[in-house]
């Protein structure tokens, strides 16, 4: 960061990065507001995307940057204490991998990893559609597979992979995510019967207060939230393209100041 930043701005800022299949996006931000105060950065996802590439990919986003500080990293994957313990829409090399050692060795700084529908959470919670929401949140992230994170006033249970239940003899997020819908071509009517279908049965086996939805089909809410029938209210994601980079920082500051507001229970 530049010289002349105050010291309570440094402590509060953190360099927010989201590993998605085809981008890996950063930037700094100010998690005392959510805003970001740099431009992002992109770099195209390594292909294949095994730990060695990727953390090479992150390295150079910090480098890029010319940041010092914390880093937060999100990674669509089970992340249990900084180890990816899943895989399914990433190279299996990764199951097993500290991507927290990885990626900190790379950086040559302390970062924090954290699952990306997680990130997505903390981020809505803190600044997004899920602010001052009392009881239970369900955030369900609809791309290439189905993220999920479980608030319980304001704080975050991490890795509920709600994607992963079994939907009519089916992983439900082969039938409901975003990529499903493009793989079979299917209209926006068509696909909201699926979704239908899977958020019914979230809302059957956890009875939240609010979803809260997100993920690329998050910005054409307008067509497909409306054909939805829940118990629930469901609203689209604020923080749509930066909640990941935004949780992400979120993440790595709540892990070094463990001030009340890292709101990541466990
Ligand atoms: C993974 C989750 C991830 C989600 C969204 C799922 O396939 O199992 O960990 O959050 O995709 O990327």
């Amino acid at each position: 960061m530049a010289d002349g930043t105050d010291q309570s701005t440094r402590a509060a800022t953190a360099f927010g990065i989201d590993i998605g299949g085809s981008g890996i996006k950063g930037a700094v931000v100010d998690t005392r507001t959510g805003e970001l105060l740099t431009p992002r950065v992109r770099i195209a996802t390594p292909q294949p995307s095994d730990p060695d590439a990727v953390a090479a990919v992150v390295a150079d986003l910090v480098a890029k940057t010319d940041w010092h500080g914390l880093v937060g990293a999100t990674f669509p994957a089970v992340i249990q204490h900084g180890v990816a313990r899943t895989a399914a829409n990433v190279d299996k090399k990764w199951i097993g991998t500290d991507a927290d050692a990885a990626f900190s060795k790379a950086t040559g700084l302390e970062v924090t990893v954290l699952n990306d529908a997680d990130a997505a959470g903390i981020a809505e919670v803190r600044f997004g559609a899920a602010k001052d929401v009392k009881g239970m949140v369900i955030l369900l992230t609809f791309g290439t597979g189905i993220g999920s994170a479980l608030l319980l006033d304001g704080v975050l249970v991490p890795n509920t992979e709600l994607g992963h239940v079994e939907l009519d003899g089916h992983d439900a997020e082969t039938r409901a995510s975003a990529a499903a819908k493009d793989r079979h071509k299917m209209t926006y009517e068509k696909w909201a019967k699926r979704v239908q279908r899977y958020m019914s049965h979230i809302e059957a086996l956890f009875t939240p207060d609010l979803f809260v939805v997100g993920g690329g089909v998050s910005k054409d809410s307008k067509k497909w939230l409306p054909l939805l029938d829940l118990h629930t209210p469901v609203v689209p994601a604020q923080l749509l393209n930066n909640a990941g980079i935004v949780g992400a920082a979120l993440a790595a500051v709540a892990d070094t100041t463990e001030q009340p507001a890292s709101r990541i229970a466990g």
